[in-house]
């Protein structure tokens, strides 16, 4: 728990940057990193980039997987995931391009697609670090309420609360987001990664954080999945925790 966004962005970026430097010495695989997008991560992204041109940290040895990306909405376009991810972090890192690995929204078949990104991830043996946010309704990725534990990759509609958030990106208007995306699963995080670590900020995130925190795992809130993996870490701020 830290004061603010600040605060925790700068330790979870230290530390990705840590665990990133501790493993290039001995491994001869890449670090497996996966990655969100949302508002969340967005201070986490800057101070990783900051650590880059201090030379404290170098991704040319690390693979990206994110976690989702609208159903339909070109990479080109400036709401999608692609573009954000881009824009906010690997245009100004040194990932070589072909480590960088986002779900294709505009695939002839999602389900190709998706069963094509889950076995590549299995394909890499273990997920290092998973970095995510959480959304109101205590989503993860695009894993809405009623996802359950078993879940991999693949389309899912986005519910009513989900677009009605995400329309801030979509000049406020409901009717121009995209009603389905494509997202990781539950199981591809939980049952790949050695670490999960879910940045939660600000008071919008409240009843989300205090559902994860205090109620037993149910596809209901499914960020209280973390609770079944035994290195998961909630960094939340003060406002996500107080109660008013
Ligand atoms: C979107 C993304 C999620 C993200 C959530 C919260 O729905 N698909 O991965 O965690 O928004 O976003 P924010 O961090 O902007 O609150």
């Amino acid at each position: 728990l830290y004061s603010s966004p600040e605060e925790a962005s700068t330790a979870v970026a230290d530390h990705i940057a840590s665990l990133i430097r501790a493993f290039h010495p001995t491994e001869k695989r890449p670090f497996i990193l996966g990655l969100p997008t949302g508002s969340s991560p967005l201070k986490v992204y800057a101070r990783l980039i900051t650590l880059y041109h201090n030379n404290k940290v170098d991704f040319s040895n690390v693979v990206s997987f994110n976690m989702d990306e609208y159903y339909r909405l070109p990479p080109t376009d400036s709401r999608s995931y692609h573009h954000f991810m881009y824009t906010n972090f690997f245009n100004h890192v040194n990932f070589k391009p072909e480590n960088i690995n986002i779900l294709d929204g505009m695939a002839n078949s999602w389900e190709i697609e998706c069963q094509n990104y889950e076995e590549k991830i299995k394909s890499y043996g273990r997920i290092n670090f998973f970095l995510g946010g959480m959304g109101p309704e205590g989503h993860l990725a695009f894993n809405e309420s009623g996802s359950d534990r078993t879940t991999k990759t693949r389309r899912i509609s986005l519910v009513d609360s989900t677009i009605k958030a995400n329309s801030r990106f979509f000049e406020n208007d409901q009717k121009k987001v995209p009603k389905a995306a494509l997202t990781v699963g539950i199981s591809t995080i939980l049952d790949n990664s050695d670490e999960v670590c879910v940045v939660v900020f600000g008071k919008n995130k409240h009843w989300a954080l205090m559902n994860t925190l205090t109620r037993k795992p149910t596809s209901v809130v499914p960020s209280t999945f973390l609770k079944d993996h035994n290195n998961s870490v909630i960094v939340a701020d003060y406002a996500a925790i107080d109660e008013d």
